[in-house]
């Protein structure tokens, strides 16, 4: 029997997936770690965490799909993106991980466009304008504000290359998440020197650039030994979160679009060429598959909206749902149904930190508008869903705008577990919208990119079509999409009406 382990360093936790040659799931495990904020604005984690989550779910897999460690023949490693591993010259961790959601950087941005010469030329040497998350402007943070740890700075790595970089040795990283960094020519597919003799970064500093599917290092021995596998299996280049979630989706092919609501919602377009928003609204990377590009739109805190809800205002659910054993998301979600599509009226903000797409924000904040005696919890959780899904329907009419076509909306991640939020989904972007066979994501991604790398198939696009499948799809609601339509250019105009507002709140925190 032929496996393929798919690797997936998440923002709370690493999945680890087992995968049969024909794309059957043999086990899976998740290992958790924690985020720390030490100051607002502020998101850090600790690479060894990770790696121990790696080990750890990679065991459990092992043991409770029965695998025999000969029977693994490739490794694919997916993570969250842009977060900056800072390593001396030991290979040893300098600080903790600055992650994507970090908003600490804005004088930084600031810094690279000028360096660069102004936005427009920025995006034409990397495709995408400087945003608070992206892994350069942590680069520059660490040199402005921490230039000790700077000059200890040998090697610069994304979460799921650290992995790597433990797994194999190598110093290593893929297209898909290297577009992430800010500091690759996307077009080119190649680290951007013009950029990094603007910033006055060693192209030293940063690991080989492979394609995804590419096979980047081996197993070593001491790696071997702790996962329980056999020293040389292959571990392939992989991908960004996104691509990689893209590829388990089956998008490899114009017209296909994944809408995914984790904690950040992320609407992502294949693409046979560079298409760039002129605005960089929404970023232009590189795919997963060889040769190709997306575009995708990212809105922080979509499912973390409703994650927040429950956390602060769900106990009850949350407690019902326990001693009924069921999900607490389908109590709230059944609650949300009871309330009409626009919540009477009633809108939610989701930008609980700050927003990227459409606005590169980091200031902007979460709100209700609109409150009433009228309204009470299915109004609140509703609108909740509502104003998630309106900003990934944000992220969508910008993608139609750059005359990409949509022809199919795949659903995946926490938003399309539910019918009550697929429905609104299918009813808020105006088009039907379906859900495939696979739901695992990045991780079954770059298994997928394994089984290529592996030789099991030709390319990317065989090996989804072989294994992928939709199962089920929603139709629109004429009446509830009337009502969006409706209600979207409310919600548009209510972060216009805002957005001063919220520069003082944020100017009044900092005191
Ligand atoms: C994508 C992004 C997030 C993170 C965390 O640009 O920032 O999706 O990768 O999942």
């Amino acid at each position: 029997m032929s496996v393929f382990l798919g690797i997936d360093i998440g923002t709370s936790g690493t999945k680890t997936l087992a995968v049969r040659e024909d794309g059957e799931i043999i086990a899976s495990a998740v290992a958790e770690y924690p985020l720390y904020t030490p100051r607002p604005g502020w998101s850090e984690q600790q690479p060894d965490d990770w790696w121990l989550a790696t080990v750890s779910s990679v065991q459990h897999v092992l043991k409770s799909g029965r695998i025999k460690p000969g029977d693994v023949r490739g490794i694919g490693l997916s993570g969250q993106m842009h977060g900056s591993v800072f390593l001396d010259r030991e290979g040893h961790v300098i600080r903790p991980a600055l992650l994507w959601n970090d908003q600490r950087t804005a004088a930084e941005c600031a810094e690279i466009e000028e360096r660069a010469g102004g936005r427009r030329k920025l995006i034409g040497m990397v495709a995408n304008p400087a945003l608070t998350g992206f892994t350069a402007p942590k680069i520059l943070w660490l040199r402005n504000h921490e230039p000790k740890h700077y000059d200890r700075l040998r090697q610069i790595l994304l979460p799921k290359d650290y992995v790597r970089f433990r797994l194999t040795g190598e110093f290593a990283t893929e297209v898909s998440d290297a577009s992430g960094t800010l500091l690759l020519d996307v077009k080119r597919r190649a680290w951007s020197q013009a950029l990094l003799d603007k910033l006055e970064i060693d192209r030293g500093l940063l690991p080989q650039v492979y394609e995804s599917e590419e096979v980047s290092g081996r197993l070593g021995a001491t790696a071997a030994e702790a996962l329980g596998l056999t020293v040389g299996v292959p571990v392939v280049g992989g991908g960004g979160d996104q691509a990689a979630s893209a590829v388990g989706n089956g998008i490899v092919r114009r017209g296909v679009i994944s809408a995914t609501m984790g904690t950040s919602g992320v609407m992502f377009a294949h693409s046979d060429d560079v298409q760039i928003d002129p605005e960089g609204r929404v970023h232009t990377f590189c795919h997963a598959v060889r040769g190709k590009w997306h575009v995708m739109g990212c809105v922080l805190s979509a499912g973390g909206s409703l994650q927040w809800y429950r956390n602060q205002l769900g106990h009850c659910e949350a407690a019902t749902a326990r001693a009924m054993n069921v999900d607490p998301y389908e109590l709230l979600s059944q609650e949300a149904a009871a309330a009409p599509p626009g919540s009477e009226g009633l809108f939610f903000l989701p930008y609980l930190t700050g927003e990227r797409t459409p606005h590169a924000d980091p200031n902007a904040r979460g709100a209700w508008i609109g409150l009433s005696l009228r309204h009470g919890k299915a109004h609140l959780v509703r609108s909740v869903m509502e104003g998630a899904t309106f900003a990934m329907r944000d992220c969508l009419e910008i993608i139609q705008g750059m005359g990409v076509p949509v022809k199919e909306i795949r659903l995946s991640g926490g938003g399309a577990r539910g019918r009550v939020w697929r429905q609104m989904q299918a009813d808020i972007y105006g088009q039907k919208v379906s859900v495939i066979n696979a739901s695992e994501g990045p991780a079954y991604g770059v298994a997928l990119l394994a089984a290529v790398g592996a030789g099991a198939y030709r390319n990317v696009v065989e090996a989804c079509d072989a294994t992928i499948r939709v199962v089920e799809t929603t139709p629109t609601d004429a009446k509830a999409r009337r009502a969006y339509d409706a209600a979207h250019p409310i919600y548009q105009q209510l972060y216009r009406s805002l957005r001063a507002d919220f520069a003082t709140i944020a100017k009044h925190v900092e005191g």
